[in-house]
């Protein structure tokens, strides 16, 4: 299919950029003789809502690219600033744990951020432990912190774990709803039930002054303060976007 085709068929699907969409398509596809055809089919299943990333196995983080498997969670860029976070809080050790790690996109900034750091990812799903591992990860398929060998530390925990509400998930965008993983989402009643076991974990795992680093929103600093002093974390640091919305949370292991 021709690019001008292809993004009137976006725009007519309701794509918010189509142009932009067509270019990363054009990105991966392979060419033909003319180097301009897109598979009719890549456009097909976008048009119905399928995550591009899934589409052209590619997802753009902050500058780097991250493969992506059909079913795995596409890492938002909003999740960047916690892998940043995260690199610049690393130590001179650097060893980094990322919890719920998906296709590993955060653990993957970290590294190229810091090529000398370990980065361990362990996700439920064992096609994102192997998107993980794709992505230069350590990575294991397992519950929270569960396939680490007793004793394991780290100086930091990164999570971006499911922390949507169960009661708000039908306010996600039909595509995301329609396609991405329930499991990727859904953090229970208050959105902190994954978040809570993370933190639990992480204090295990932490060493002292280590730093777990969370994605969160709403008001979920606060809901959570209680949990982070009980597992042994000093008062958290949380983080904005430019609207003042919470993203996410940095909270310190009692040294
Ligand atoms: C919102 S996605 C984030 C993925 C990745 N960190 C990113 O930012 O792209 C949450 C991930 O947590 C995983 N997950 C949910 N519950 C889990 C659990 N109990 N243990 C390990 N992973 C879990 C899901 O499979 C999913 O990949």
């Amino acid at each position: 299919m021709r690019p001008a085709d292809a993004i009137d068929r976006l725009a007519a699907a309701g794509c918010v950029d189509p142009a932009a969409e067509v270019a990363e398509m054009s990105r991966w596809a392979p060419v033909d003789v003319a180097g301009w055809k897109l598979p009719a089919d890549w456009v097909r299943r976008r048009a119905r809502g399928e995550p591009l990333p899934w589409i052209t196995g590619h997802a753009a983080f902050c500058g780097i690219d991250v493969r992506v498997a059909p079913g795995v969670y596409p890492p938002r860029p909003w999740s960047a600033e916690l892998a940043l976070t995260a690199a610049g809080r690393l130590g001179e050790v650097g060893r980094l744990l990322d919890l719920c790690t998906g296709c590993g996109a955060v653990g993957a900034l970290v590294r190229a951020r810091r090529p000398d750091a370990l980065v361990v990812g362990v996700d439920a799903d064992p096609a994102a432990a192997a998107c993980a591992r794709s992505n230069g990860l350590v990575a294991a398929a397992g519950d929270l912190d569960g396939p680490l060998r007793p004793g394991a530390a780290f100086d930091v925990v990164t999570a971006v774990a499911p922390y949507v509400p169960t009661p708000a998930l039908s306010t996600l965008a039909g595509d995301v709803r329609e396609h991405e993983p329930r499991r990727a989402h859904d953090g229970g009643p208050d959105g902190l039930d994954v978040v809570r076991l993370v933190v639990a974990a992480a204090a295990a795992r932490l060493v002292p002054g280590g730093w777990l680093l969370l994605e969160l929103g709403g008001d979920q600093d606060v809901a959570l303060a209680t949990d982070l002093a009980a597992a042994g974390f000093e008062p958290a640091e949380p983080w904005h976007d430019a609207d003042g919305d919470l993203l996410g949370l940095a909270a310190r292991r009692t040294p």
